[in-house]
């Protein structure tokens, strides 16, 4: 079976992406963590754009990883010298070959552009480095004048050449067309990097390895210039699970990989993105969720799996799910429900999914287990109606509580340090002196400012018997509200 090298430029393209800054212990981290996935050369920078950079360069290259590391510089001798101080396995040099990147930056004759990119090959190489040698904006340079430029470095002795698509204009057709053209004129193994500026990157990528490229080219969640790099996920997924073509990535480290360099970058992913996206597999309700329930080949490609690539499969239970579908889920996952407790689940899920919030698997088994948890209608003793609260920098929390107890309908208040303190002393009000909340514990199920909040309230009524129980919602107040009145209607059935 065929295997293509995975060439990582996360920590060097990457880096360019608009507003990324990396230090160098997150470039550390991160050179860590590819090492780990199995990519097989890091770009661990570009030497010569300032001494942090270096620095970052020369610490990862003396890392002692398993990937060969390499440095990107210009056909410039100061920055070849640099980047050969940094220790690292492999120089990338580059320089313009389009006319109209020529024109405007190197202004030089291209003969002599030749020239220059043989020279530094030679340089490099008399260090003993390896050396890849990239034609900047391939895509948009004569093929003759490409073939020729790639043919007189692979005669000074280059290790291996790159076809960068800088500006991202190229598709896969032409692309392919391209590295087929190249690949029979070289013998030298060729390298692919592709630039997403019309979303073509990973398809032109994958184009290229159809037509023989060696190697390619990637960052962590597409990061780059502009619209970013092709995506190392989605590559890799591609080559493996559609295709058959082998890489040396261990896929299962994909989405922690991704999750890393979100949070070291600050560039957060859609939760649409293929692969390590938070949708991607992800099942709104309906018909696909039953069907991924008893298989998930039913909604998914099956040759791509949440296992394969370390991320995880949710059911997310939207505004459109039904009481059948909700109890299918629960009885799948062990819980057994009445119709009236399916009934109260169902509406806090339309509530949630009236309010915008979308509902995951885990959401939903917290609701049913406080709905679980709670007593029959006519087994309560008390019912709160409605919770009215003030709070703010200037006024004392204040919470108004409407509730029916032992049947009468009744109105109390109370002031407190914030809203749920004030809330709950009015619910506790309720019942006098009689019940004492003795603990209180606030999770978040799920991220986000709207999360489920699962509160814990403990009471001990006066003959010390302690009941725990939990309440679930968006809203804290009425969470704490909840599983403070769950808490005093054991109690009461108890005591009873
Ligand atoms: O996009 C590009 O052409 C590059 C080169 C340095 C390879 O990033
Ligand atoms: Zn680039």
């Amino acid at each position: 079976m065929r295997t293509v090298r995975i060439f990582d430029t996360t920590l060097r393209d990457g880096e360019q992406t608009p507003g990324v800054s990396l230090p160098v212990n997150y470039k550390i981290q991160i050179a860590k963590q590819l090492d780990k996935l199995g990519v097989d050369i890091i770009e661990a920078g570009f030497p010569a754009t300032s001494k942090g950079e270096f620095e970052a360069v020369k610490e990862i290259a003396n890392l002692g990883l398993n990937a060969e590391i390499c440095g990107l510089a210009r056909v410039v001798k100061e920055d070849i010298d640099l980047a050969i101080k940094t220790d690292v396995d492999m120089v990338h040099i580059f320089v313009p070959t389009s006319r109209i990147q020529v024109e405007h930056t190197i202004m030089k004759d291209r003969e002599e552009i030749i020239n220059i990119a043989v020279k530094f090959v030679d340089y490099i190489k008399s260090y003993g480095v390896k050396c890849m040698f990239s034609a900047m904006d391939a895509t948009r340079t004569e093929v003759e004048y490409l073939k020729r430029i790639y043919k007189a470095v692979e005669e000074a002795k280059v290790d291996i050449i790159n076809v960068p698509d800088t500006v991202g204009v190229s598709t896969p057709f032409k692309f392919y067309d391209l590295i087929k053209q190249i690949k029979e004129h070289l013998k030298v193994p060729v390298d692919v990097h592709c630039h997403n500026d019309f979303g073509l990157a990973v398809a032109n990528s994958f184009a290229a390895v159809l037509a023989g490229a060696d190697e390619v080219q990637v960052t962590v969640n597409g990061i780059g210039e502009r619209a970013g790099n092709a995506d190392l996920s989605q590559v890799v997924m591609i080559l493996h699970a559609i295709e058959g073509i082998k890489t040396n990535i261990k896929t299962e480290h994909l989405y922690e990989t991704s999750k890393l360099v979100e949070r070291l970058t600050g560039i957060k992913m859609p939760p649409n993105t293929p692969i390590i996206g938070e949708n991607a597999f992800s099942h709104e309700s309906g018909i696909h969720a039953h069907g991924v329930i008893r298989d998930s080949r039913t909604f998914e490609p099956g040759i791509l799996t949440p296992e394969m690539v370390g991320h995880r499969r949710r059911i997310v239970v939207g505004k459109h799910a039904g009481r059948h579908q909700i109890k299918k889920i629960l009885e799948d996952a062990g819980y057994s429900i009445d119709d009236e407790k399916l009934n109260r689940i169902f509406e806090k899920v339309k509530e949630l999914g009236d309010k915008g919030k979308k509902v995951t698997d885990l959401d939903l088994f917290t609701i049913a287990e406080v709905v679980l948890g709670e007593l029959k209608k006519d087994e309560r003793v008390l019912t709160v109606e409605e919770v009215t609260v003030i709070t703010g920098n200037r006024i004392t929390p204040t919470a108004v509580v409407n509730a029916i107890i032992n049947g009468e309908k009744k109105i109390t208040s109370a002031i407190g340090v914030g809203p749920v303190d004030a809330s709950l002393k009015a619910v506790a009000s309720l019942l006098g002196k009689s019940i004492k909340i003795v603990d209180f514990k606030l999770d978040a199920v799920s991220g986000g400012s709207d999360a489920i909040a699962e509160v814990y309230v403990t009471v001990e009524d006066e003959s010390g018997r302690v009941f725990t129980a939990r309440g679930a919602s968006q809203d804290i107040v009425m969470a704490s509200v909840e599983a403070l009145v769950n808490a005093i209607n054991y109690l009461m059935m108890i005591r009873k």
